[in-house]
């Protein structure tokens, strides 16, 4: 059972069928997005209907597109806890600070979700073979997900990966190649290799469904907050897919009539040293030049160059949202200060959140009295060279 009615293309619209393998759109090369039949979708997948649900992301089966069910290939991901941050809040003179802690997913990030969806189709559409470049955590549940599913799973990953992720890729049976470079030479090297090795290619955004499993990040704010949705989010931003997929889940919960038409502002936080979303916003262009030379100890926010950069800056500038860069010293003093206040050993990518909110509220950008989610995407634990 699949409620998928095609694909088609985020830039020019061309259409694709569903039910094949496809990257990205063959005319012009952007990334390519899943459509529903919504009206259908949405008769058994009612708010309602959710109460009984499962405690993992395919509680929203049915704007999932795994045709199979027997196919899903499912480590528990998703469902996890939306945190309130009343101590932290308070340093910052907020009372309605919440983080959204994706640290306990399955891999320990919310790369587990995209992986999820991703290998179920791959599994589904016959794929023997998965390549990726990985910043950490995607390679970590590629290779998680790779290995339940039986399908081989190569991961390129920059030498200065944090080692916890090339020792989980390895324990979890993936191939492992370290590259030395950025993200986006592991992702060239596998496009040189791919068709002589008989890889599909799971880039972020360059296949159609790793986007489809990070979008139930935007039904569980909803859900987890009685249907509404907050004033703020703030979103540590590489390749963008769960911002991207956050603005798609958004609309289609308003065509199933959920929620209303009003949206929270957008924010995509990164690195001073890798910050092509914050230079591209900043300067109104509708594209991200690469980021030269880029450097953070933030490894997930390393991505000098993201095939969606056009949807990211779309979503932040529709919803009255913007960009923000922090520096290493900042971002690495608010693991320790929201590990000090709250409990969570947060990942560095989501640590970088609060120093951005404390920016923003100077800036007079958000208001103390509003909501804000700050998206905690992955686990302290797995940079511990960054904290020595
Ligand atoms: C912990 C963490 N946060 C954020 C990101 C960036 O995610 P996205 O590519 O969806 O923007 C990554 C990507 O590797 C990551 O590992
Ligand atoms: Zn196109």
């Amino acid at each position: 059972m699949t409620n998928v009615t095609r694909l088609e293309c985020s830039a020019c619209g061309a259409q694709y069928e569903a039910g094949h393998l496809y990257n990205v759109c063959i005319k012009c090369g952007k990334p390519l997005l899943v459509r529903y039949d919504l009206a259908r979708a949405s008769k058994s997948l009612t708010r309602d209907a959710l109460t009984s649900r499962r405690a993992d992301m395919w509680r929203y089966r049915e704007v999932l597109p795994v045709e199979n069910d027997a196919n899903i290939v499912s480590l528990g991901e998703g469902w996890t806890p939306l945190v309130s941050a009343p101590r932290l809040g308070n340093s910052l003179g907020m009372t309605r600070l919440i983080i959204k802690d994706e640290s306990l997913n399955p891999t320990q990030s919310f790369k587990a979700r995209g992986m999820s969806v991703a290998v179920s189709m791959a599994l589904e559409l016959g794929v023997k073979k998965l390549a990726a470049p990985s910043a950490g955590n995607a390679g970590g549940a590629l290779a998680a997900y790779a290995a339940r599913a039986g399908i081989e799973a190569h991961i390129f990953m920059p030498r200065d990966t944090p080692v916890a992720n090339v020792i989980e890729c390895k324990m979890t049976g993936a191939h492992v190649t370290l590259i030395d470079g950025l993200i986006t030479h592991c992702g060239a090297e596998i496009a040189k290799r791919k068709d002589a090795e008989g890889w599909f290619d799971v880039s972020t955004l360059k296949e159609p469904y790793r986007v489809e499993g990070k979008k139930t990040l935007g039904y569980e704010l909803a859900e987890q907050l009685g249907w509404r949705l907050p004033d703020v989010i703030l979103y540590p931003t590489g390749g963008g897919t769960g911002l991207v997929g956050m603005w798609k889940a958004f609309d289609e919960m308003e065509t199933m009539g959920w929620i209303g038409s009003e949206r929270p502002r957008m924010v995509s936080v990164q690195a001073e040293g890798c910050a092509p979303i914050v230079r591209a916003f900043e300067s109104g262009a509708t594209h991200a030049d690469e980021f030269r030379d880029a450097a953070t100890v933030a490894s997930g926010l390393r991505v000098p160059k993201a095939i969606g950069d056009f949807l990211i800056l779309d979503a932040l500038r529709k919803s009255g949202g913007t960009a923000i860069a922090v520096s290493d010293d900042e971002l690495l003093a608010a693991v320790a200060e929201i590990g000090g206040t709250e409990g969570l050993f947060v990942a560095p990518e989501g640590a970088a959140c609060l120093p951005a909110l404390r920016k923003l509220i100077q800036r007079g950008d958000v208001d103390r009295n509003e909501e804000v989610v700050l998206f905690n995407t992955g686990a302290g634990i797995k940079y511990i060279e960054a904290m020595t």
